[in-house]
């Protein structure tokens, strides 16, 4: 049945775990790596559709710290995506004024794909509607490392001091530095885990998890999680 979004609060940050590509493929016999193929145009159309629902910020978890222990064959397959879809993103980021952003450890990729991200990045900086967050060789453990390295090496040069170390002066160092914390966090596929994702900012969201595989989210699914979201009662620790 068809959901109305009117009267419903839109929250302003959706985080998504999209899980369940490879599952997808299995029910049909195909390769894994068509799961991922089809999960690339869910995201393409999710990205349109969250647009026009008005959320702010969308962040997307496409690849972890931990896919590289998958075969070479489907890494590979993943890359070669991310060549694919970089390109598709920049038009579709373009028409719906995208502004796209990458949290994770960017340098571990190949060149190309580095500078394909910088321009991403670049070309719709200034966009003013969605902004599109992709989480890729992405691990919460890996962002707060990376946050505290930097920050160290900020306090040995004097820049900062020890004491004046703050939640809000940390974030500051986190990939998602300037960003509200997601409001709700979606995971498909069914699984009741949070994968190293978003660690540090994740702690005070809404969790929904809906057994829909992603290849299969639409709109319909992302209206439930958007529902399911306002009868939630949020008191993030106070009484009401
Ligand atoms: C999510 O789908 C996409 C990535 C992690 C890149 P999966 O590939 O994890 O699919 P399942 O969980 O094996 O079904
Ligand atoms: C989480 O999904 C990572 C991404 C969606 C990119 P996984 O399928 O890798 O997570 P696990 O293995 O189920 O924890
Ligand atoms: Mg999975």
């Amino acid at each position: 049945m068809e959901q109305n979004l009117e009267g419903l609060v839109i929250p302003k940050h959706v985080a998504l775990i999209l899980d369940g590509n490879g599952r997808w493929a299995k029910k049909r016999g195909l390769p894994r790596t068509m799961g991922h193929k089809e999960g690339c145009v869910t995201v393409e159309k999710t990205v349109e559709i969250a647009a026009r629902m008005g959320i702010e910020y969308l962040t997307v978890y496409g690849f972890s710290t931990e896919n590289w222990k998958r075969s070479a064959e489907e890494v590979g397959a993943l890359m070669q995506l991310f060549r694919y879809y970089m390109v598709r993103l920049l038009k579709i980021a373009s028409a719906n004024n995208v502004r796209v952003r990458m949290i994770g450890d960017r340098s571990r990729f190949d060149q190309d794909i580095i500078d394909g991200i910088n321009r991403l990045e670049r070309e719709t900086r200034d966009n003013t509607g969605l902004t599109f967050v992709i989480a890729v060789n992405y691990g919460g453990r890996d962002e707060i490392t990376r946050a505290v390295r930097r920050l160290a090496a900020d306090c040995a040069e004097g820049k900062q001091k020890a004491e004046d170390i703050t939640e809000e002066l940390l974030a500051s160092y986190l990939d998602t530095a300037g960003m509200p914390d997601p409001d709700l966090l979606i995971r498909t596929s069914g699984e009741i885990r949070l994968s190293n994702y978003l660690l540090w900012q994740l702690a005070y969201t809404e969790i929904y998890v809906t057994d829909c595989l992603w290849p299969d989210f639409d709109k319909e699914e992302l209206t439930r999680a958007i529902v399911a979201y306002n009868r939630r009662d949020r008191r993030f620790g106070g009484v009401k």
